[in-house]
C-alpha cells in the first residue's frame, strides 16, 4: 500500500484528479469505479476543470459507482444519482449510457446486485476504483460487523453511519436505513485503488488502516492490505498532523 500524505484537502483532491488523468490519457475507455461523500467533491472540481480548460476527454470513459441509498427517489438531492449529475457528470462531456449506479429502486434487488456485478465484468472489470472512507473503517457501504459480502449487495447501514450522514438531511429520521453497495470482492477486482480521507473525524480509521497489520471484518478497509495496487491519499488531518 502507498501512502500519500498532502498538506490539504486542496492538494489531496489535485493530487487524485492528477491519478484519474494519467488513467484516462493512458486508455481513453477506461473504467472507472466512482465514490460518493463530500472527500471526492474536490477531485471532481479539479477533473471538470481538466475537461473544461484543458480538454481531458471523458467521451468514452465508462462509470460504475459504489453505492446508493434504498427507497430515494433519484431527483432526490440526497441520493447518489443526483449528487453524480450535479456535481460531476452535467459537466463533463461522458456519455450518459456508459454511466452505471446501483438501482436503489429495484423491484427486484438480489438481480438488480448480480445484474451490477456481471455488467462490470462485462465491461472488462474496473481500471481505477476511487474509494472514501467512513468513520467507521467502512468502504462503499460495507459496514464494519461479523461479516462481509463479496459482490453487490444491500446492507443496513451502521448507526454511525446514518449519524455521520445525517447532515445532509433535515433530520437523523430521514436518513435511510439500507443501502445498495458494491460488495468487498466486486472493490477487490479492480485493477488499481485510490482511497481518500480528509479531515480529523477519518484519522482513528487511517491509523488502524496505515498501521496495516490485520485484516478484520471489522475495519472493512483492511481488506485493502490484501490488494496488489492500493495508494492512500490522506490530507495531514486525517492523517494526524495537526500544524
Ligand atoms: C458515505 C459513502 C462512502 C463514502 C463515505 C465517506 O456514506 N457511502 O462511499 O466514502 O461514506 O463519506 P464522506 O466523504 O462524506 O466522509
Amino acid at each position: 500500500m502507498k501512502l500519500i500524505v498532502t498538506r490539504d484537502y486542496e492538494s489531496l483532491s489535485k493530487a487524485a484528479a492528477e491519478m484519474v488523468r494519467k488513467e484516462i490519457e493512458k486508455k481513453k475507455d477506461t473504467v472507472l469505479g466512482l465514490a460518493t461523500g463530500s472527500t471526492p467533491i474536490g477531485m471532481y472540481n479539479e477533473l471538470i476543470r481538466m475537461h473544461r480548460e484543458e480538454g481531458l476527454d471523458f467521451s468514452r470513459v465508462v462509470t460504475f459507482n459504489l453505492d446508493e441509498y434504498v427507497g430515494i427517489g433519484y431527483d432526490d438531492p440526497n441520493s447518489y444519482h443526483y449528487y453524480m449529475n450535479a456535481n460531476f457528470f452535467d459537466h463533463i462531456n461522458i456519455n450518459k449510457n456508459n454511466v452505471h449506479i446501483p438501482d436503489g429502486n429495484s423491484e427486484n434487488m438480489e438481480e438488480s446486485c448480480r445484474l451490477y456485478d456481471e455488467l462490470i465484468e462485462k465491461k472488462g472489470g474496473i481500471d481505477l476504483q476511487i474509494l472514501g472512507i467512513g468513520a467507521n473503517g467502512h468502504i462503499g457501504f460495507n459496514e464494519p460487523g461479523e461479516e462481509l459480502y463479496v459482490g453487490t449487495c444491500v446492507v443496513n447501514l451502521d448507526e454511525r453511519t446514518i449519524k455521520d450522514n445525517s447532515r445532509f438531511f433535515k433530520s437523523i429520521d430521514d436518513v435511510p436505513t439500507k443501502a445498495i453497495t458494491m460488495g468487498i470482492g466486486s472493490i477487490m477486482k479492480a485493477r488499481k485503488i485510490i482511497l481518500l480521507a480528509s479531515g480529523k473525524n477519518k484519522r482513528e480509521a487511517i491509523k488502524r488502516l496505515v498501521e496495516g497489520k490485520k485484516v478484520t471484518t471489522r475495519l472493512p478497509a483492511s481488506f485493502l492490505l490484501l490488494h496488489p495496487d492500493v495508494t492512500v491519499i490522506v490530507d495531514e488531518e486525517a492523517y494526524g498532523i495537526s500544524r
